[in-house]
């Protein structure tokens, strides 16, 4: 089976640390499956009055690339013990207008990095509190936070911690493994 896993990203930083963890999962694709990046940084804020008119030419191809997946990937740093506004503002794009949530039954992994010890935990259970309104069946084992991650990547952006490469191979393989069983 050739599936579409859709990785999205909470910062928008150009070094962001996440970015990278993004691109070593794109790298390490399983077999019959592509990740690609949704981006989330050129969406106009979100306002309810766009659902009943014309709404910013970017939420189109948005909700239309996220119903094109079969399953999404969260890659999220922490602002403020949060989720990014940035990342918020995609998934109330994303979740609109009523009735037409191009979320709805995507399974997700939810992955937070930190540059501190607590590795992101409070914005992961906060996306984790939207996934589950979303409808988004979630990987709850193994759990991924990713701690100092400003250690983890060499001077050209590559991953170049041995172990955290396992436990994101390992991760994304119980993902997938999880979105074959809820399609099954
Ligand atoms: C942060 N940072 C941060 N870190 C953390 O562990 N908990 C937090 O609550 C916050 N809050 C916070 C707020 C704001 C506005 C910024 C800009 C930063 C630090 C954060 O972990 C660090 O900047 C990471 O490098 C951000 O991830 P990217 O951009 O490297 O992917």
């Amino acid at each position: 089976a050739n599936k579409k896993i859709g990785v999205v990203v909470g910062s928008l930083r150009k070094e962001s640390f996440n970015k990278k963890i993004a691109n070593f999962l794109i790298e390490n694709a399983p077999d019959g499956y592509n990740l690609e990046l949704i981006e989330i940084g050129h969406l106009a804020l979100y306002n309810q009055d766009y659902d009943e008119g014309d709404s910013p030419a970017s939420y189109h191809p948005f909700r239309e690339q996220i119903k094109s997946v079969d399953g999404v990937i969260f890659v999220t740093p922490e602002y403020n013990r949060s989720v990014p506004g940035v990342l918020k503002n995609a998934i109330d794009v994303g979740s609109r207008p009523y009735g037409k949530n191009s979320w709805d039954g995507k399974p997700a992994l939810v992955i937070s990095s930190s540059i501190g010890n607590i590795s992101g935990f409070g914005a992961n259970h906060h996306l984790r509190q939207s996934l589950v309104f979303l409808n988004m069946p979630t990987l709850q084992q193994p759990e991924v936070y990713i701690p100092n991650c400003q250690e983890l990547f060499d001077d050209q952006g590559k991953l170049n911690n041995a172990d955290t490469a396992d436990f994101l191979r390992n991760a994304l393989r119980s993902f997938v493994d999880f979105m074959e069983k809820l399609s099954a």
